[in-house]
């Protein structure tokens, strides 16, 4: 990858997250095993994953013969066990499918109120003092969540991974982050798609001889939100991952922030909480 195309941000934790990861939700099988191995070819180093798209075992053939120190991988511990020993025994399920030592970072997928946070964080603090955790987030979270864990966490929350795109901006949530020096990571930050046949993006995009993706991953990290693009093709990759050659202008920035829609796209039915 060229030199200064890569912006890295600094978590709580003191460890250092590459603003760009790839996602791998719905990527699966050798496609899944193909398109990670274009990506780090390409130029990306953070690949995000989680228990629950069930491909670490394909990630995990991607990156056997990459230096590991020079991967940032995020993975997720599932809802349905947030017990003490369900982390322990999630995350060393996690590190055995993807061969790997540890993970840079381990969230808590969906927060589930069936567990005692306090337990969970435990769980969490001993993995990092073990050292198969480099730092600890969590996804899906609302403030009253964080709020919650604040109380009861002894180790940083470094990361809260949201749904944040141009037609759902979660500013309240964004600025809460802020204040706590918790790192926001964008998931579906391209709406899942959907920018496509906007007229709005589209002439942004001509305007700055740029591709509407690049347009909105950009807006995304002049916020300084870690992106999370997920593509299976190969043609994309390094499209999405140039988005550190340009500047949008502070009226096209607006122009942008006032598009949202309080659109949200991923509401599975246990999300049952008030966003
Ligand atoms: N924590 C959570 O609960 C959570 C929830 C959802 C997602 N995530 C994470 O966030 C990642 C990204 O979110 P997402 O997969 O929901 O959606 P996304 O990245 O917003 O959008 C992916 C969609 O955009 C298309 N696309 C990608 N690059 C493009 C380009 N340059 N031009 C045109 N279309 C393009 C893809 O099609 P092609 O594949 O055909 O290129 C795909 O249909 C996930 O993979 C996962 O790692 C986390």
């Amino acid at each position: 990858m060229e030199e200064g195309l890569m912006n890295h941000i600094t978590l709580q934790s003191g460890h250092t997250i590459p603003q760009v990861g790839f996602g791998t939700w719905q990527v699966l099988d050798s496609h899944c095993t193909q398109i990670v191995l274009d990506a780090i070819k390409i130029g990306y180093t953070h690949i995000d994953t989680a228990q629950r798209y069930s491909n670490h075992k394909d990630i995990a053939k991607a990156i056997e013969k990459v230096p590991r120190e020079t991967l940032f991988i995020t993975s997720k511990v599932w809802r349905d066990d947030l017990s003490y020993q369900g982390v322990l025994t999630q995350v060393d399920q996690i590190l055995d499918e993807l061969k790997i030592e540890y993970l840079d970072l381990c969230l808590i997928h969906w927060p589930n109120r069936k567990y005692d946070i306090k337990d969970t964080f435990q769980a969490l603090e001993y993995l990092v003092k073990v050292g198969k955790i480099k730092s600890v987030g969590v996804s899906n979270f609302t403030i009253k969540h964080i709020q919650e864990t604040l109380k009861v966490s002894n180790i940083p929350i470094s990361v809260n991974q949201i749904e944040f795109h141009y037609k759902l901006q979660q500013y309240e949530l964004l600025e809460f982050c802020k204040e706590h020096n918790i790192v926001v990571e964008a998931y579906s930050p391209l709406a899942r798609g959907e920018f496509l046949e906007d007229e709005r993006i589209l002439k942004l995009a001509q305007k700055y001889d740029k591709s509407p993706s690049q347009i909105l991953l950009r807006w995304l990290v002049e916020k300084n939100i870690v992106v999370l693009p997920k593509t299976s093709q190969k043609s994309r990759l390094k499209e999405n991952l140039s988005i550190f050659n340009f500047q949008l202008s502070k009226e096209d920035h607006e122009l942008i922030n006032s598009l949202n829609e309080n659109k949200r796209i991923i509401n599975p039915h246990f999300a049952d909480f008030e966003y």
